[in-house]
């Protein structure tokens, strides 16, 4: 097992490439578009109404662009079960759509719902609020000048990733069980541990398939850039211990990434995991202290 030998980040949101040379960081009309967006969440009780955003025809284009791109990838990249969920649901191909035009589907297959977020959400709120089937999701939309590429979690994002996990069952109760635990424990440093669990599974996991690794984590299914580019990485077999020994870079590209056997060993190792894990598991597994008590 590794053991990290620094703080991990708080947020499990966040991805995807190299942000410090972003387009968006620089482009101040941007700026503002996202952070008006962004800041619609600020006091957003989870579960609460919220309005819907009149996207421009530069977000729909973007939309667009990143919908016909990502399509073929999942066919060629992507998992079985993933493509078999993908079979079965309807991703708008002309724009970008409303949280709650996507909400209604998610709930009919799952009980899922998305909720409104403005970007980071810390753990507690973002893991806890799983157990009771919502999912912090944001409204703002990529630069346009890099549409196959996001330095942070952006509505497709959102979409092309959780959007497709949380329309199956079998995925959907995966995010359940990350949620039960992180409600179950008192502690930042839990939280922490439990933060990069999720992060190498639900985000950048990976199932073999035929001895092949097959993208599965929702931030892999939704950066063009990433979802068949793990030919380069270090692929190491899942282990929950493992994960949660190891640091995660949230605005690059991760150096490493862990592959289930299959889809029912990655049911196992997060049922196990997260059904197992408390806030003495960080003492069990010899990680060190990281966060002082939540209360
Ligand atoms: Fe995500």
């Amino acid at each position: 097992m590794t053991s990290p030998r620094k703080r991990t980040p708080v947020s499990t949101e966040g991805h995807m490439g190299r942000a410090d040379d972003h387009p968006g960081r620089c482009d101040r009309e941007y700026r503002r578009r996202r952070d008006a967006l962004a800041a619609r969440a600020d006091n957003h009780a989870v579960g609460a109404p919220y309005p819907g955003v009149e996207y421009t025809e530069d977000e729909h284009r973007t939309w667009r662009t990143v919908h016909d791109a990502l399509l073929p990838n999942h066919r060629a990249h992507a998992c079985r079960p993933v493509l078999d969920t993908l079979a079965d649901t309807e991703i708008p191909a002309d724009g970008v759509p409303q949280h709650a035009d996507i909400t209604p589907g998610l709930t009919a297959r799952t009980g899922f719902a998305l909720t409104l977020a403005g970007g980071v959400v810390p753990n507690e709120r973002f893991l806890g609020s799983m157990e009771h089937g919502y999912f912090h999701a944001v409204q703002f939309v990529r630069h346009p000048a890099v549409p196959l590429y996001t330095p942070e979690p952006d509505v497709l994002h959102d979409v092309f990733g959780h959007g497709i996990h949380l329309s199956s069952p079998r995925i959907a109760e995966l995010y359940r069980m990350f949620g039960r635990a992180a409600n179950r424990v008192r502690t930042d440093e839990a939280l922490d541990i439990l933060s990069r669990v999720y992060w190498y599974t639900l985000e950048f996991g990976l199932v073999s398939e035929s001895g092949a690794p097959k993208a599965f984590g929702a931030a892999l299914l939704s950066s063009y850039g990433e979802i068949g580019a793990h030919d380069g990485r270090e692929v190491r077999e899942l282990d929950a211990c493992a994960t949660a020994g190891t640091q995660y870079r949230i605005s690059s590209y991760q150096p490493v990434l862990f592959a289930a056997r299959s889809f029912s060993h990655l049911e196992d190792t997060i049922g196990t995991f997260c059904t197992e894990f408390d806030d003495d598991t960080g003492r069990r597994l010899g990680l060190p202290a990281l966060r002082r008590n939540r209360d």
